[in-house]
C-alpha cells in the first residue's frame, strides 16, 4: 500500500458556543481524503494548561485567533507537506518539534491540536474506517456520560461557587436510555427550581440550569429531588457527580463561598465534601481542592478515596503532573481535555498512564465548544469508561451525544 502523505493544511477562524473565536483546521491527504477538526476552549482554565493562542488587541476583545490561523498555514503547512501521516505519534512529534516550546506558546496549542485532530480524522477517512477505530487504545467501548444539570461558578455568572452538579445514570443499560433519563431529570430539575421560587434565567454555558440559589448545598438537594421526581432512585440507577472547580474561588489559603457569605480552610472543605458524600448520593468529586494544593489533595484522597476524586485543574492532562499525583497519591482519576495539552498523542499517553497507574480517566469537553463530535470517538476509542460533555441542551453538546447514540445504534457498541 502507498504511504499516505499530507498534501494540504488550511485553517479558519470560526466561532465557538460562546461566540468566541476558535480554530477550524482542514487536512488533505495524498489519496484525496480530507477532514476538518474544530478546537474547543475553556473558561475555568487551569494555570498549567498548554498555551492557547489569542491575538490580543481590540478585535473580539483580544480573543481573535488569526495568528493561530497564520501559524497553521505559514509555519506548519510548508514544514509538514509531503510528510507521512499514519504514525500519529511520529506526526505529533513533528508538531512539537516545530513549535519547540514546552507549553506550545510559540504557535499556540489551539493551532497544534487542530492539526493533530484533523490529520487523525483524515487518516480515518482515507482508510474508510470510523474515527474511534483509528484512535483505538483500549476500546471500543461506549463511555458512561456524566451529565450537567445545574451550573455555577464561571459558567453561570457566579450564582453559586461550585461549577457543575451532574448526574451519572450508571444503572441504565444503554446510551439511549441513559440520555432519556438525563432529559427527564433535566426537565424535572427546571420544574423544581421554578416551583421553589428561585430565579431561573435560561441555561448556562454547558446547557445546565444556572439558577440563583441561596447556597451550594441547595443545588445538591434540588438535584437529588429531581432524580426522584423523574422516577429514578438517587444512588440506585442515578448518582451525582460534582465539579467544585475550587481553584477559581481559592484565594490566600481559603475557599471563598460568597453566595453563603463564608470562607473555608482546606480542612473545612474536605469536611464539607465528606458530609455531602454521606448525605447525598455523590460518587465523584472533581477539583475538590485547588490546583497546587498537593498536600491537601493527598489528605482528601486518604479521607475520601472510596469516592472518585478527579483532577482537572490539578493535572491539566499533563503527564508530568499526573506522574506527581500517582507518586504522592493525589486524586484517583484524571480529567482528560485534549486542548489542555495540545496533541492527540499526548492525550492518549495520559489515558494510558492513568490506566497503568490504576487511576480512572474521564474524557471531557470544554465550556466553549463547537459542533465537532471528535470527543465521542476519542472516549470510545480509549475505553476510558466515562465522558463529560455538559448537559442535554445546546447543539455543541448534542453533537457529541448524538454521535454516541450513533455508535450504539448503528455501530453496535455498548457500555
Ligand atoms: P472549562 O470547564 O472548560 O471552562 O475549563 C470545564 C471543567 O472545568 O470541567
Ligand atoms: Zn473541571
Amino acid at each position: 500500500m502507498m504511504t499516505l502523505t499530507l498534501t494540504h493544511l488550511r485553517a479558519l477562524e470560526i466561532l465557538d458556543s460562546r461566540g468566541r473565536p476558535t480554530l477550524q483546521v482542514e487536512a488533505g491527504l495524498s489519496n484525496g481524503a480530507r477532514a476538518v477538526a474544530q478546537v474547543p476552549s475553556g473558561a475555568s482554565t487551569g494555570t498549567h494548561e498548554a498555551h492557547e493562542w489569542r491575538d490580543g488587541g481590540t478585535r473580539y476583545g483580544g480573543k481573535g485567533v488569526l495568528g493561530a490561523v497564520r501559524h497553521v498555514t505559514e509555519i506548519f503547512a510548508p514544514a509538514l507537506r509531503g510528510g507521512a501521516v499514519e504514525d500519529q505519534r511520529a506526526f505529533d512529534g513533528r508538531l512539537l518539534a516545530i513549535d519547540g516550546t514546552p507549553d506550545k506558546s510559540r504557535t499556540g496549542a489551539n493551532a497544534v491540536l487542530g492539526i493533530s485532530c484533523a490529520v487523525a480524522r483524515a487518516v480515518a477517512a482515507a482508510r474508510g474506517e470510523p474515527l474511534y477505530r483509528t484512535l483505538a487504545l483500549g476500546g471500543p467501548r461506549l463511555p458512561m456520560p456524566m451529565i450537567n444539570i445545574f451550573s455555577g461558578g464561571m459558567h453561570a455568572g457566579g450564582n453559586v461557587e461550585f461549577q457543575d452538579f451532574l448526574i451519572i445514570p450508571h444503572g441504565l443499560p444503554t446510551m439511549a436510555e441513559a440520555l432519556a433519563a438525563a432529559v427527564r431529570i433535566h426537565g424535572a430539575a427546571g420544574e423544581l427550581v421554578r416551583r421553589s421560587g428561585y430565579v431561573l434565567t435560561g441555561v448556562a454555558d454547558e446547557g445546565g440550569w444556572g439558577p440563583w440559589l441561596p447556597g451550594n448545598e441547595e443545588a445538591l438537594s434540588l438535584l437529588t429531588a429531581a432524580i426522584a421526581e423523574a422516577g429514578y432512585t438517587p444512588g440506585g440507577e442515578v448518582s451525582i457527580a460534582i465539579d467544585v472547580a475550587s481553584t477559581h474561588f481559592y484565594r490566600e489559603g481559603r475557599y471563598h463561598l460568597a453566595s453563603e457569605k463564608r470562607s473555608l480552610t482546606g480542612t473545612e472543605m474536605v469536611e464539607l465534601l465528606e458530609g455531602w458524600c454521606s448525605r447525598f448520593p455523590v460518587v465523584s468529586i472533581e477539583d475538590g481542592l485547588a490546583e497546587d494544593d498537593w498536600e491537601g489533595w493527598v489528605r482528601l484522597t486518604k479521607r475520601l478515596g472510596h469516592v472518585q476524586l478527579v483532577g482537572d485543574d490539578l493535572f491539566t492532562t499533563n503527564g508530568e503532573r499526573l506522574r506527581r499525583g500517582l507518586e504522592c497519591g493525589a486524586a484517583n482519576a484524571v480529567l482528560v481535555k485534549m486542548n489542555q495539552i495540545g496533541t492527540l498523542t499526548e492525550t492518549l499517553d495520559v489515558c494510558r498512564q492513568a490506566r497503568d497507574g490504576g487511576y480512572r480517566a474521564v474524557i471531557s469537553a470544554r465550556s466553549g465548544e463547537t459542533e465537532d463530535s471528535f470527543l465521542a470517538d476519542l472516549a470510545t476509542a480509549t475505553g476510558a469508561g466515562q465522558i463529560k460533555i455538559g448537559s442535554v441542551t445546546r447543539s455543541e453538546r448534542l453533537a457529541k451525544y448524538n454521535r454516541l447514540l450513533e455508535l450504539e445504534g448503528w455501530d453496535g457498541l455498548s457500555f
